[in-house]
């Protein structure tokens, strides 16, 4: 493969949103819009990627900055053909060049592997048949099936309106070209903009076969217009998700109430039982269960753990065997070994529990080192802060806690020693 640059259109207001944030800002799976657009333009391993921004200003090169993208400003929104006019001074003639758009997120990378392909033998351009076409650019080809032009819903005629193949937008052609065809553009038309769909005939007429090709789903040309749209589009992506580790061995109670929100790893004979949410890099190794509402963020958990309900965890790892929950929680920092509890109504913060250990009923544990075999009695409190600075506690093998004890610390229990209250 050649040379290739992409450039992504992101200038647009998206008024329909209602929303003081851009469009291309608002989340689907966690991840902002433009996010997925450039990871997967990233696959293609250009040489560029160019972002065209504009409504909502610096916000969105802020919130995206990253040294292998160039940002392009587009102070006014005249139209897909201005926008990418706005970025051929950085774009390199001697490459392909490849237009996305921030706000249509799923596109998958093997259907712009193909639009490359042809976007090198003269002119690619990914279209789809829709029961529904309104709205859409429409593609005019002649008697032999070769493609024409397109032309837009508000300049159609009323035979043309009634054409199905629709443009998604995305297309893929030399740099050199595009640049010539693009100060060819006028604004004469409907909504008097500057129309990259002009672009298409101009191909034609240079004698430039315009190919056109296809994606497998056609969510995946989906652009987001509305929270609408955009809540339909997480259920279809969330649902593919599921799909996708139903058939690596997982075990999903009911594929529609999952959400990922991230990268996960999960093992093959995993349970997930409904309204659980995976949130940044979550790995679950085989067998364990994951009960009803539980919440995992960036954590690990070991190998046949179980997760009773209503559990949230962060930052943490829970290793093999261990039993949480219902009602538990992990917060960044915590290690549990192998085989240890954790009950009910138990926050755990930044420490380690060891092997087979147990924290089962309403209790705070912070900051603490914790050793194997050790019981800790219903209603503990490590009292880590004395107002200005936090102070260990460590809790020797085998220790066990009464009921109802608060250790201040710095302190340190060594084993079997009872205690009501220990200063
Ligand atoms: C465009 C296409 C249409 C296609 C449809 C697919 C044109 C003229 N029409 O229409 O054929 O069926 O997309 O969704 O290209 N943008 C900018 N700057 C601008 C204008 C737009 O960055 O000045 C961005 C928008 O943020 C958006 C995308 O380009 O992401 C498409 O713009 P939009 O105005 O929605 O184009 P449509 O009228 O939907
Ligand atoms: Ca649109």
């Amino acid at each position: 493969m050649g040379k290739l640059n992409i450039v992504i259109l992101a200038a647009g207001q998206g008024t329909r949103m209602k929303s003081r944030r851009p469009k291309v800002l608002h989340a689907l799976a966690g991840k902002p819009l433009l996010a997925h657009v450039i990871d997967t333009a990233r696959c293609l391993k250009p040489a560029k990627i160019i972002v065209v921004y504009g409504h909502g200003g610096e916000q969105v090169p802020k919130a995206l900055a990253s040294d292998d993208l160039v940002w392009v400003e587009q102070a006014e929104q005249l139209g897909t053909g201005h926008a990418v006019e706005q970025a051929m001074a950085e774009v390199d003639d001697d490459s392909s060049l490849l237009i996305l758009y921030g706000d249509v997120p799923l596109l998958q990378t093997a259907t712009l592997a193909e639009l490359v392909r042809l976007g090198a033998e003269g002119f690619g351009l990914l279209t789809v048949h829709l029961t529904n076409p309104a709205g859409y650019g429409r593609i005019v080809r002649d008697n032999h099936g070769a493609v024409m032009r397109i032309v837009e819903e508000k300049d159609a005629s009323e035979a043309e309106r009634s054409i199905t193949e629709i443009n998604s937008g995305i297309m893929c052609t030399s740099a050199k070209d595009m640049r010539d065809w693009l100060a060819r553009l006028e604004n004469t038309n409907a909504q008097q903009e500057y129309y990259l769909t002009d672009t298409i005939a101009m191909a034609v007429e240079a004698g430039i076969r315009v190919k056109t090709t296809h994606p497998e789903a056609e969510q995946e040309v989906a652009g987001i217009n509305s929270r609408s749209q955009l809540a339909e589009l997480e259920r279809f992506y969330q649902l593919q998700l599921a799909e996708q580790l139903m058939a690596a061995g997982v075990t999903i109670i009911d594929p529609a109430r999952l959400d990922i929100r991230g990268d996960v790893q999960i093992a093959a004979d995993v349970t997930i039982d409904v309204n659980v949410i995976l949130q940044g890099k979550v790995n679950i190794a085989a067998g364990a269960s994951i009960g009803p509402s539980c919440v995992i963020i960036d954590s690990a958990i070991g190998e046949g753990a179980e997760l009773l309900s209503n559990c949230v965890i962060e930052n943490s790892s829970v290793g093999a065997g261990c039993q949480i929950g219902p009602f538990a929680r992990l917060r960044p920092g915590v290690e549990l070994s192998e085989k240890a509890k954790v009950g009910n109504f138990v926050e755990i913060k930044n420490s380690t529990i060891g092997k087979g250990s147990k924290v089962n009923h309403l209790s705070y544990v912070g900051d603490t080192t914790m050793g194997s075999g050790v019981n800790i009695g219903a209603g503990t409190i490590t009292a880590n802060y004395d107002g200005a600075n936090k102070h260990p506690t460590v809790i020797e093998d085998n220790a066990s806690t009464g009921a109802n004890s608060v250790m201040v610390a710095p302190v340190t229990i060594e084993k079997a020693q009872p205690l009501a209250l220990v200063q």
